[in-house]
């Protein structure tokens, strides 16, 4: 079912609206469009187009905002890796003192050479294999968060067999709707995440009972771009309500890790609340004696990054603006029909009368399209545009399809940049396929 958009009817921002709206970003006269003052004409002259940019400044300042509210609660934040996976990302978040949810034996490894240590990971998923299970407890990681009963006893039997204890926390599935879209809550019962709350006290009975296994605590995340802090008010109070039941029960609970999914404003609307997130969770966990812990991915790392691109020619009349970069640089357009707004490089071409076009790829699919009706200046072919918002779940889902070679990405921190991956060769796209013999 799909969640109510959390778009306003409201008129679309314009492009000196979206650039207000972001302290990261100003346009100047002659630089045109800088990143943390950097002109990002200046990285596409050199880099070319399609080309992601990173800043650095933007991640730290946002991680140290969100600490900040969440001191008193004592919340530790677990950075999750999925949102932006880059080793020069996360070090910038390990470096301001925050650990790492992983999802994979890949995220895993990323996390440990960027640096983070084993007791700062947290490992969550539905379907961790044996072999991620045995690198998690040979790293001796902070805590596993287990998602089924299944998943309890493989982790029990491979522990045992190692001769080691894990430390894990029961996610529940608390069936809290998020009011986000469809394809990214995961809190509901219908969702395949977590354990149903009517059966986590048993399973954690079960897991205090087996070899192999610690149950220090419950954990929960019921979804992504959550701009409202009800859900989380809700689900917190069944996690609370739940680790009063299992304390009754003589159990032992001392951690609760509350999930990531805070949203930001992408196109008008709030950005999600850190202090009303932290609110939330001192109203429910506040005196219970737990080590708090949130995992949040897009907050800290979506406004930090953009994706450049160039007009490559208008068509139709002047409706089809195709740019390019794709749907395989940047799905979410597509795949969840996502606003992204999109400026121009050059003070020019951001004033002047605007129309109504559309933004597209060059992808063989009409949904490579990353604006429809979108009001904008003309845009000559060769003109720059920056789609904003792209740090995270950006390069992470992106695909080489239509063979595509992935784009460079550059770090801006203080007055510089570097290069922090190369474009994709073409001789990189086919690295590792043979043609058999039989075919030569
Ligand atoms: N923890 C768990 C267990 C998760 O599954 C996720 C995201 C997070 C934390 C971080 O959520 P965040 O704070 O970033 O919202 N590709 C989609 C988003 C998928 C999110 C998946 N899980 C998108 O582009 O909107």
């Amino acid at each position: 079912m799909a969640a109510p958009s959390p778009v306003s009817d409201e008129p679309e921002p314009a492009v000196a609206e979206l650039i207000a709206a972001r302290p990261q970003l100003s346009m100047h006269a002659f630089d045109g469009l800088t990143l943390e003052g950097v002109p990002l004409n200046r990285i596409a002259d050199v880099l070319g187009t399609p080309a992601w940019v990173y800043s650095a400044g933007t991640m730290r300042a946002r991680l140290a905002a969100l600490q900040s509210a969440l001191k008193d609660t004592g919340a530790q934040i677990h950075y999750a890796v999925k949102a932006n996976d880059h080793l020069a990302v996360l070090r910038v978040f390990a470096k301001g003192g925050a650990g790492a949810d992983v999802v994979s034996e890949g995220e895993l490894r990323r996390a440990r050479k960027a640096g983070i240590s084993a007791d700062h990971i947290v490992f969550s998923g539905v379907g961790k294999t044996v072999r991620e299970i045995e690198l998690a407890l040979a790293e001796g990681i902070y805590q596993i968060n287990i998602e089924s009963p299944a998943e309890l006893e493989m982790i029990s039997s491979i522990a045992t067999r190692l001769g080691k204890t894990a430390k894990v926390a029961l996610r529940i599935n608390p069936d809290v709707d998020a009011g986000t879209h469809a394809k990214i809550t995961t809190g509901k019962a219908e969702n395949k995440f977590g354990i149903p709350y009517d059966d986590a006290a048993a399973v954690y009975a079960r897991a205090a009972a087996l070899p192999g296994v610690e149950p220090v605590g419950i954990a929960l995340h019921i979804g992504s771009q959550i701009l409202s802090t009800t859900p989380y008010r809700a689900a917190f109070a069944r996690a609370a309500e739940l680790i009063r039941d299992l304390r009754a029960k003589g159990l032992t609970v001392s951690r609760m890790d509350c999930g990531g999914g805070l949203g930001i404003g992408y196109r008008d609307e709030a950005g999600g609340s850190p202090a009303a997130l932290a609110g939330a969770i001192k109203g429910a966990f506040a005196g219970m004696g737990l080590d708090l812990m949130v995992e949040p991915g897009r907050w800290l790392v979506g406004p930090a990054g953009v994706l450049l691109a160039s007009v490559v020619l208008v068509k139709g009349n002047e409706r089809f603006v195709v740019i390019d970069a794709a749907m395989n640089d940047l799905v979410r357009p597509a795949m969840y029909g996502a606003y992204h707004g999109i400026v121009p490089l050059a003070a020019g071409n951001a004033v002047g009368p605007a129309s109504p076009v559309d933004i597209v790829g060059p992808v063989c699919e009409s949904g490579d399209t990353f604006a429809r009706n979108r009001m904008l200046p003309a845009l000559p072919a060769g003109a720059r545009v920056a789609i904003l918002d792209a740090g995270a779940y950006g390069a992470v889902m992106s695909s080489t399809y239509n063979a595509r070679p992935m784009p460079p990405i550059a770090m801006v921190d203080g007055e510089g940049w570097s290069v922090i991956r190369e474009r994709q060769t073409y001789d990189d796209l086919w690295a590792g396929e043979r043609v058999p013999d039989s075919l030569a």
